[in-house]
């Protein structure tokens, strides 16, 4: 379980898990996380986000709506998604995802690129929240939506990080954005808010092959510049 008791280790400790075990965890507890992620910053302490929190029958009642939408084919459109078509990433992100997708699919769950019923399955897991126990739907304002969706990363980090103070883990899932209809049936999302993504707690299953999975990152000096001399370049303001 190895709760983080620093923010440094709940920093180096968090990554997305995708195989949980299903020991419950407590409602006294899931609030406690949700409480200390809304002590997030938000725009002029707007606070737009919205939790709904699922765990059992409501849990599988929901699950089994969504596994149903998928294997018919049901994704949804029109809803507005900050993920683009897969073909449509430019670079340097098409091919960060396209490591990050080998890494989960051929080096650690050892399915080729072609096997894609195989590839259809793991992700078919995302419904069912990976198997936590608890399955979390973060919901933000319509408007102002772009400084909401900000709001709601900053919501969605401080849950994941305060996750870790607790010795539990955490996966954003956006997956669940495709079937929001479903999630619109299931839970009293109001008309103005927009599904942001879906959220597994629980305790990690280590002894899992998908346990030791890892991503790695660029390093600092390629994202970011320092100044420091005073030496600026001025150029003619346009008259
Ligand atoms: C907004 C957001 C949505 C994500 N959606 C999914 C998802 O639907 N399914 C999934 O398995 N992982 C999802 N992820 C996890 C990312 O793939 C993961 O954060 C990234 O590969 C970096 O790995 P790490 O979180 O283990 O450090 C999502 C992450 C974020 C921040």
């Amino acid at each position: 379980m190895n709760p983080a008791s620093t923010i440094e280790e709940a920093m180096a400790t968090r990554r997305s898990c995708r195989a949980f075990l299903p020991t419950p965890v407590p409602r006294a507890q899931v609030e406690r996380l949700l409480a200390l992620a809304s002590s997030s910053a938000s725009n002029s302490n707007s606070q737009p986000w919205q939790v709904h929190v699922l765990t059992g029958a409501a849990k599988r009642a929901l699950t089994a709506d969504l596994l149903c939408a998928y294997d018919e084919g049901r994704r949804a459109v029109g809803e507005f998604a900050y993920q683009p078509a897969a073909d449509s990433w430019p670079e340097p992100f098409r091919s960060r995802r396209r490591r990050f997708g080998e890494g989960l699919y051929s080096e650690t769950l050892g399915l080729a690129a072609d096997d894609t019923a195989g590839r259809s399955g793991h992700h078919r897991r995302n419904y069912d929240f990976f198997g936590a126990p608890v399955g979390l739907v973060l919901t933000v304002s319509r408007a102002p939506l772009q400084g909401a969706l900000i709001d709601a990363g900053l919501f969605l980090q401080g849950l994941m990080l305060s996750a870790r103070g607790a010795g539990l883990h955490t996966c954003a899932q956006a997956s669940f954005i495709d079937y929001h209809p479903v999630l619109r049936r299931h839970l009293t999302i109001p008309d103005d808010h927009l599904v942001v993504c879906g959220i597994a707690l629980g305790y990690a299953d280590d002894d899992h092959r998908l346990g030791g999975y890892r991503t790695s990152r660029e390093p600092v000096e390629s994202f970011v510049t320092f100044y420091d001399s005073a030496a600026v370049t001025h150029q003619a303001e346009p008259v």
